[in-house]
């Protein structure tokens, strides 16, 4: 099938590769003219694992670039709108970006390619976006000149994790489409017929498949109404197990329970299930942030007071204050104190610093007058828009962000951070103090490297034996003990 993806950043271009992968034409369009020449070029602007993989597999055969919408929908069957989103002032979803494409398209629908069967095209939001979208999108290409008969509207949600994003397309939980007419049905149904089918899971591709026992994927037809109100909903249950998870995080530090142990024990039950019960310093990205807000809005136009969500929120934002917090009274007072930082991405396999909580400790402990020594294995050139180098050191790898500083943040789940060298770190740092806010050790493993060990949910890890006065190499280091509330536990 002919297909257009309009909007090429995450979700788009990882789409279009994907819709190549398993057999489409597809024109992958944006206004950014350097992006797109970018493209074209063979450089890939974003950090997706298998991404680059696809795109010099595709590139120039059956996934072509361009910056024009109109030359785009023209030749295709299927438009997916896969444009930004933004949070706007009020917190609700700027839907600017998807109206302004919306109107170029509907300049494009008439008279051109399109579904043989019917004679008309098939207009895919797959932006995130408010409930009811879809009927506006419908309104605005009959205002702006499209004839009634000559297109369809649907929703197609997308689940990609950045990171994840090509695997979670290629192996998904689920495909979502919600559909109002047959016309809409049947190209969807068509265009993922290769992942519903299994098809595409018997050819041999460039994608590893080892961990993924996929014969079919699972396709949910649903209204696009329904369809709409599906991705907010599963957005915000997500965000709400992370909340909850920290919020029984901080009871079970107050009390010397594990929230690992607390973890493994709630998320064994089948109806809850493990993932996304990492507490941590809470979730940030492009993503949670904005649309639990947008959803609140929507919940609030439709006279539903959402209080469930404003708390989701709330426990998230006091969880960075509570790590900030835990830094101070691991280190008495910061003003002056030298600190190493592993991670600035919003999590692990990314190079998104945006809404990033790692990026906003880090600036409030610049506030506080703390010298910052930073690492990151992908994140640190979309960093320094935000984080100047003026302001920090950017290291070149953990051990040099670890030299001479008063104690070790880590601030992402970076699988490379949870497997250092902790005796080379211990040795390097000026106190032996590691601040763990995504708990990816065994507080054993750090106490028998000689390290105290701060993280979340967790009681305090104390190396022994321990005195007073910590020792570090021959140089005997005055240490505040760590804080251990009640009962007192010692690693
Ligand atoms: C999220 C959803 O997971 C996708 O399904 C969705 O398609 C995407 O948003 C979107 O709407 O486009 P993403 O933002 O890439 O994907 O990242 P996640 O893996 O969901 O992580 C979000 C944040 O939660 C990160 O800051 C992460 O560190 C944090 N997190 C995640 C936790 O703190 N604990 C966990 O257990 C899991």
């Amino acid at each position: 099938m002919r297909v257009a993806v309009i909007g090429s950043g995450y979700v788009g271009l990882v789409s279009a590769a994907c819709f190549a992968e398993i057999g489409h034409d597809v024109i992958s369009v944006d206004n950014d003219c350097a992006k797109i020449a970018a493209l074209e070029r063979g450089e890939v602007p974003i950090h997706e694992r298998f991404l680059p993989e696809l795109l010099s597999r595709h590139r120039g055969g059956r996934l072509r670039f361009s910056t024009s919408v109109k030359e785009a929908v023209s030749n295709s069957e299927a438009v997916f709108i896969t444009v930004g989103t933004p949070q706007s002032e009020t917190g609700e979803a700027d839907l600017s970006f998807v109206d302004a494409v919306a109107r170029e398209i509907a300049s494009a629908v008439d008279g051109s390619i399109a579904s043989a069967a019917h004679g008309s095209k098939v207009i895919i939001e797959k932006s995130t976006v408010p409930v009811s979208t879809c009927d506006s999108l419908r309104q605005t290409l009959l205002l702006s000149g499209a004839h009634h008969g000559s297109f369809s509207v649907a929703s197609n949600p997308e689940f990609l994790r950045e990171g994840t994003a090509v695997t979670d397309f290629l192996y998904p939980d689920r495909i979502v489409i919600g559909v109002d007419d047959e016309l809409s049905s049947s190209v969807l149904r068509a265009i993922y017929q290769p992942l519903t089918s299994g098809s595409y899971y018997g050819e041999e591709g460039p994608i590893p498949s080892g961990s993924y026992a996929h014969k079919q994927a699972p396709m949910i037809v649903t209204n696009a109404k329904s369809a709409e109100l599906i991705k907010h909903a599963s957005n915000a249950f997500l965000a709400m197990k992370i909340s909850f998870i920290n919020a029984v995080a901080s009871i079970a530090e107050s009390v010397g329970a594990d929230i690992g142990q607390v973890c493994a024990g709630v998320g064994s039950d089948s109806r809850i299930g493990p993932k996304f019960l990492n507490a941590g310093i809470g979730y940030g990205g492009s993503c949670f942030p904005k649309d639990m807000q947008a959803f609140h809005v929507v919940a609030s136009q439709c006279n539903y007071d959402f209080g469930l969500l404003t708390e989701v929120m709330r426990i998230n934002a006091e969880q960075r204050l509570r790590f900030l917090k835990k830094v101070k009274s691991a280190l008495w007072t910061l003003r002056g104190k030298r600190l190493a930082v592993l991670g600035l991405a919003f999590k692990g396999d990314t190079d998104d610093v945006r809404e990033s909580p790692a990026i906003a400790i880090t600036q409030a402990l610049l506030r506080e007058g703390v010298q910052v020594q930073v690492y990151d294995p992908a994140a640190m050139p979309k960093a320094k828009e935000v984080l100047p180098s003026k302001d920090v050191v950017y290291a070149e790898d953990p051990y040099e962000a670890a030299a001479n500083c008063d104690a070790l943040l880590i601030l992402t789940e970076w699988k490379e951070f949870s497997n250092l060298d902790l005796r080379r770190i211990r040795l390097l740092l000026k106190h032996p103090i590691v601040i763990d806010g995504r708990n990816l050790y065994a507080r054993d493993r750090m106490t028998s490297a000689g390290l105290i060990y701060y993280s979340v949910g967790r009681a305090v890890g104390v190396p022994e034996p321990m005195s007073p006065i910590a020792r570090h190499g021959d140089v005997g280091l005055q240490l505040p003990l760590p804080t251990v509330t009640r009962p007192a536990v010692a690693g």
